[in-house]
């Protein structure tokens, strides 16, 4: 994860063919993986926000949001299902979710310059009714519960990334993810980091995968790959 856009650079799976895929140790540790790293960040962009409007990155690009916002829509999500934005960062899926007529949000982020961007952010939006808690989801206690759809953009893979126990961060995550969703609730991941089989690897447990939406790819060297992966998968009862 180098890069906020949907392109054939930066990600650990861009230019692996597929059957091919990276090995679970492809990407390093690096300071993506670093709360530190957001929380300089989101105080930049909250800065910015600011001065002049601007909410910041939008990771993986708008294609990313409207993909997720198009299956929702395929499969008939009620506009009052409980929805929880994982390491929501600046709180644009928010806003896009909430003018799509989603009205139950709430957001997480361990970052509390991301916390301030993101309320700054919906309040100019004047969406005041939606929830957005400063929460490290590897340790959130139980709080986080009932929800039919959590989404994650990019929050896994900076977890992936964190220099210190990135196993046990990833198998923290697992278990914060079976805690916050409901029976039959659903996952809807978009990674750059980890490839289709990786993502099924790590969910394989108490999960049952749905289906993968589609995102662009590319030809290198006559062999196919895809910058990013996003995938859905349901809560297994
Ligand atoms: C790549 S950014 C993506 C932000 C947002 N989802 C988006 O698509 O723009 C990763 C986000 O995950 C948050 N994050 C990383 N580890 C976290 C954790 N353990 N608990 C909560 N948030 C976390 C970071 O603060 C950052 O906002």
């Amino acid at each position: 994860m180098e890069d906020a856009t949907e392109g054939t650079h930066g990600c650990g799976n861009t230019s692996e063919p597929e059957g091919d895929r990276c090995s679970e140790n492809d990407f390093g540790p690096s300071i993506l993986g670093t709360k530190d790293y957001w929380e300089d960040a989101y105080q930049k962009e909250l800065e910015t926000f600011k001065d002049i409007g601007d909410v910041g990155e939008i990771w993986f690009g708008e294609e990313s949001m409207s993909r997720v916002l198009r299956w929702m829509d395929k499969v008939k999500i009620p506009e009052n299902a409980a929805i929880l934005d994982i390491g929501t960062g600046n709180g644009a899926f928010l806003v896009e979710l909430a003018k799509h007529g989603y009205r139950n949000l709430t957001a997480i982020d361990y970052s509390p310059a991301s916390v301030e961007l993101a309320r700054n952010v919906l309040q100019a939006e004047d969406l005041t009714d939606i929830t957005v808690k400063e929460m490290d989801f590897l340790n959130c206690q139980g709080e986080l519960k009932d929800f039919d759809v959590c989404i994650d953009k990019g929050t896994f893979d900076a977890i992936s990334l964190n220099p210190h126990d990135t196993e046990e961060g990833k198998k923290l995550y697992v278990q914060a993810l079976k805690d916050a969703l409901k029976d039959k609730g659903f996952f809807a991941v978009t990674s750059c980091n980890w490839t289709k089989e990786q993502l099924l690897d790590r969910f394989s447990e108490g999960f049952e995968f749905v289906q993968e939406l589609p995102t662009p790819s590319f030809q290198f060297g006559g062999r196919t790959g895809n910058s990013v992966t996003a995938l859905i998968f349901k809560r297994l009862c």
